[in-house]
């Protein structure tokens, strides 16, 4: 997989690229990241990236040229999806970070300002994508967040590959509760379940360990779940409890 990340700040994206997981899967070869300055692709002695907006207004908006240019230097395919990191977008969920982390070649496009010329959009941008129903400064961040949950589900990511698969949303409900030693801490004890050795009943622990987390805090992930008889008892048990 390859990811070229379009940006007017590349120093906000290159540390996160040189640490932990992200820094082990471009090392084992399977992911390519490259981090391009837009600026690079300005033709004047000034190097203007932005320009004020037809129709006045506050706030600079970022020039179509540069993008474009800098863009078809990424020799996109047909194959590539070209993103721009925007409020406006569809909202990033883990079954969008799995098929994206399916495609050979992504280009992150990052605006600042109050946005990128709207000609970007409509003719080069393949997808656009928020990261939440919040403003930030940039999409430098939001690529980040992008790029660092796609790079964890390549292959060979993590140690224990089954892992990324397994945590939350990647099955549905959120991830049960974890410990480790000690097995008292300041008076607070690890179940007893746990320590058991009894592969079974941690298992089915677990499970209603997710399935009563997801209930009290994401009531709107089980709305749109068929829930199986076995888990409409669970739930029914710790309402009685
Ligand atoms: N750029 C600014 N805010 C954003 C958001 N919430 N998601 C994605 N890109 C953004």
């Amino acid at each position: 997989m390859k990811m070229d990340v379009l940006t007017l700040f590349p120093e906000i994206i290159t540390p996160a690229l040189q640490t932990g997981i992200l820094k082990r899967i471009q090392e084992s070869g399977e992911l390519v990241a490259n981090i391009y300055n837009i600026r690079d692709w300005t033709t004047d002695r000034h190097k203007t990236v932005d320009d004020y907006p037809y129709g006045g207004g506050a706030g600079m908006i970022l020039k179509p040229e540069p993008i474009f240019s800098a863009v078809s230097a990424m020799e996109p395919t047909e194959d590539t999806d070209i993103i721009y990191l925007t409020p406006q977008g569809i909202p990033l969920t883990q079954p969008i970070v799995e098929e994206l982390s399916l495609k050979p070649h992504l280009i992150f496009i990052c605006g600042r300002y109050k946005g990128i010329d709207e000609r970007v959009r409509e003719k080069i941008v393949t997808k656009e994508i928020s990261i939440g129903d919040f403003v930030l400064s940039g999409g430098e961040i939001a690529a980040l967040v992008l790029i660092d949950a796609i790079g964890r589900v390549l292959p060979g990511a993590l140690g224990d590959f089954e892992s990324a698969h397994e945590d939350s949303f990647s099955k549905d409900f959120l991830d049960h509760p974890h410990y480790t030693r000690p097995v008292e801490f300041e008076g607070m004890k690890v179940p007893e379940v746990l320590l058991s050795g009894h592969h079974e009943n941690i298992k089915k622990w677990r499970f209603s360990q997710s399935l009563k987390r997801t209930a009290e805090r994401r009531p709107d992930i089980l709305e749109n779940l068929e829930l199986t008889d076995e888990e409409v008892d669970i739930l029914k048990d710790f309402d009685k409890n």
